[in-house]
């Protein structure tokens, strides 16, 4: 196995340069994964077990990556309570019945991972023989699929979801902590398959306002963490919003924190000399000229030159009209 992944997760990678691995690497900049795409629905392919393995390893046989990450979608869990859930080609998740009254969320059921989410330990067991780097696991944060389950579909504003919790944070708790519960079931599901670390993907906590960030999501990924540090599994905790609240989430003690592309992690290292980070080149930069991708990666591996705790990646996933060129380019500079 690859080790330089879990070395940086444990602050000793010292072998001179940085693990590499990209937020949605195994998606739709793939051509290989866009053949797939014609044959099979989004759903299917996260549902299939022998389907999803297949994808997760797609990159991997293009790129030097140092890890994979399972392909499924955080919206699994979301699906397991119940609300429906599909995809549609230009507007991406649908939650086919959105919550609406504090009564629907008193009456969501409580699922066993074990039970609706088998799919995913079964994906992560044809995996591990194939594998020669570590697994990475993930779910979303309980604030970001609460946003779903009420929004019913991706939002720029949250606007219903902000109003909830402004008129009914009672009801609103009461909601996290549902999604809290099956959340860490199905990361020890996940762990006990054989996956090697964890990343949380809090996508929408950029839309809470501080105070409410420290109210309404920070807690509840605490809450993960905490359940799972029994495991000895390393977390990563990705929040749009990490550059902002770096200090807070390192004060929940995950393993590391995945920065987004909004901030200056060098600057984050100064004030955080003890903890992993991860990140945070801003996606499009992968569209530039050679030259410029050049200098943009240049800098920020200068920036984080023989930091034995510092994985690279990017602020935010891989987007999917990103040219091939420019993550062999991107391999190269890191592998360099
Ligand atoms: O990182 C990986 O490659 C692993 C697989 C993965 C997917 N989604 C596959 C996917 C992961 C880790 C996710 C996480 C995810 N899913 C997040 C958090 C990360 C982030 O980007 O902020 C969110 C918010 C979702 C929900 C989701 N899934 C949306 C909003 C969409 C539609 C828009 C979009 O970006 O595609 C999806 C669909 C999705 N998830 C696709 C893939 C490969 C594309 C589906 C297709 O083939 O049409």
């Amino acid at each position: 196995l690859n080790y330089r992944l879990l070395n940086a997760l444990e602050g000793k990678n010292y072998s001179g340069r940085p693990p590499i691995w990209l937020m949605r690497q195994a998606g739709r900049y793939l051509p290989s994964y866009m053949a797939l795409r014609q044959r099979y629905s989004f759903l299917d392919l996260c549902h299939t077990p022998e389907l999803a393995a297949e994808v997760t390893l797609l990159p991997l046989k293009l790129f030097p990556f140092d890890a994979a990450i399972l392909f499924s979608d955080i919206l699994v869990v979301a699906e397991s309570f119940g609300r429906g859930l599909r995809f549609e080609e230009e507007k991406g998740p649908i939650i086919e019945r959105p919550i609406k009254t504090a009564q629907d969320i008193e009456k969501l059921p409580e699922p066993n991972a074990e039970e609706s989410l088998s799919f995913v330990a079964e994906a992560i067991k044809l995996l591990l023989p194939e594998l020669s780097v570590p697994l990475l696991g993930f779910a979303g944060a309980p604030f970001t699929i609460a946003s779903y389950l009420i929004e019913g579909q991706s939002s720029s504003s949250l606007s219903k979801t902000k109003e909830w919790l402004v008129k009914d944070p009672d009801s609103f708790h009461n909601l996290l902590g549902k999604i809290s519960n099956l959340t860490i079931d199905y990361l020890k599901m996940q762990a006990k398959a054989g996956v090697c670390a964890v990343q949380i993907f809090d996508s929408w906590a950029h839309q809470l306002a501080p105070r409410h960030f420290c109210e309404f999501s920070l807690p509840y990924i605490k809450k993960i963490v905490e359940g799972l540090r029994d495991l000895a599994l390393p977390t990563i905790v990705f929040s749009r919003a990490s550059s902002l609240h770096a200090e807070k989430i390192a004060a929940i003690s995950p393993t590391a924190i995945s920065i987004d592309w909004s901030g200056n992690i060098a600057e984050i290292r100064k004030k955080l000399p003890n903890i992993t980070l991860q990140g945070n080149l801003d996606p499009f930069i992968l569209y530039g000229s050679k030259e410029s991708i050049e200098q943009e990666v240049g800098s920020l591996l200068s920036a984080m030159k023989d930091d034995p705790r510092y994985i690279f990646n990017l602020g935010h996933g891989i987007l999917p009209t990103t040219p091939l060129d420019a993550v062999h380019q991107l391999c190269t500079l890191v592998h360099g």
